[in-house]
């Protein structure tokens, strides 16, 4: 068995998100917001548009690459740099596909049973879902391992995708018995952006397939669009602000606000209390809806003038393509050795 502990490659993050609907304010705060962390933090990082993922779900081929353009457009107004991040479209890195292919005969049915986003997904007519959905995680763990990523940001919703990547690294540094041949990913997912509920139900995800538009701040939102949502954002009956962690038990829908703040502030839930602790939400809600506001502003900016002239996009996602490429196939060369693949 294969741990960190004696995998001794270099230390590298990879993440991906899927270029389907409006971002909002959870896909920033649960991944964009750490990728730029990370890149601050000077780790080698690699960050993909994933459109093969999209396509599980009918898509519309005249939409999927300028939607493909919104989401590298996002991550580059969030703040990743092209130089020093790789920024890039998961299809134009054909080792993804072969990579998922060969762990196809790795992963066991049993573990894919197990999902429960494609359990969600399907909803109650699996036999009517693409195989593709079904087979959704291990294309993700291709993802990952063909750079050989130690580091995976992401929000809570995909922890078990991650645990389903690292049985995967496991499986198939046993099967083929090349100790050490894939690293276990860790997720990255620790702090209060990792799991942002609906603005409306405090016990719901936000989620891009919410039908209800107020349950969620999409990163185009314009200044005001975001305010009046925030003011008309559930609460709850029992009066003001909690004055204690522990007080937040039982008001999911408080305690999500305080998670959103204390995430965009760069700060803990008890800092926010310490700040609100006690006052009306009269207070507090506009004083969130500015911290939003000016954070998200910049962004929404910069995307707009990215998406202006995609040309700029376009030139990042060339760059990051060969650069990608060329860390993964080396790679997959060796995965083609390691299982015996005829060569000349
Ligand atoms: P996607 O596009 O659905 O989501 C992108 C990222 O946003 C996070 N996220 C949230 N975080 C906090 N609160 C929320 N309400 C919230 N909603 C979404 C997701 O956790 C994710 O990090 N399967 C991935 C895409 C993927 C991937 C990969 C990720 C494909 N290959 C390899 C990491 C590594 C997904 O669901 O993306």
């Amino acid at each position: 068995m294969t741990d960190q502990s004696t995998y001794n490659g270099p230390q590298r993050v990879l993440s991906g998100i899927q270029p389907t609907g409006n971002l909002h304010l959870g896909n920033y705060l649960g991944a964009l917001k750490k990728f730029t962390d990370l890149e601050t933090a000077g780790w080698e990082g690699l960050y993909c548009v994933v459109d093969l993922h999209a396509i599980t779900v009918p898509q519309d081929p005249a939409l999927l690459a300028d939607q493909t353009r919104q989401i590298a457009a996002a991550m580059m107004a969030s703040g990743l740099d092209p130089d020093k991040s790789t920024i890039f479209v998961q299809s134009s890195v054909r080792a993804h596909t072969e990579l998922a292919w060969i762990f196809n005969c790795v992963a066991r049915m049993g573990w894919l049973e197990k999902m429960t986003q494609f359990k969600d997904k399907s909803g109650k007519d699996a036999e009517r879902s693409s195989v593709g959905l079904f087979d959704y995680p291990v294309l993700q763990a291709a993802d990952i391992l063909v750079y050989k990523a130690t580091h995976v940001p992401v929000g809570e919703d995909q922890k078990q995708h991650l645990e389903l990547s690292r049985n995967i690294a496991s499986r198939f540094n046993q099967q083929f018995n090349a100790p050490n041949f894939f690293p276990q990913p860790e997720p990255l997912i620790e702090g209060p952006g990792a799991r942002i509920m609906s603005l409306k139900d405090g016990t719901k995800k936000m989620s891009k397939s919410d039908p209800a538009e107020n349950s969620r701040i999409n990163l185009i939102d314009d200044a005001d669009t975001i305010a009046r949502k925030i003011k008309k954002s559930k609460t709850d009956t029992q009066g003001d602000m909690p004055e204690s962690v522990e007080a937040m038990e039982g008001r999911p829908e408080v305690a999500n606000l305080i998670g959103i703040y204390a995430a965009l502030a760069g700060t803990s839930d008890e800092a926010v209390i310490g700040e609100f602790g006690g006052k009306g939400f009269g207070t507090f809600k506009p004083a969130l809806a500015d911290l939003a506001v000016n954070h998200l502003a910049p962004i929404t900016d910069e995307m707009r003038r990215l998406l202006a002239d995609p040309a700029e996009i376009d030139r990042a996602l060339v760059k990051g393509a060969e650069k990608a490429n060329a860390l993964a196939e080396p790679i997959i060369e060796d995965v083609r050795k390691t299982v015996g693949f005829w060569q000349v």
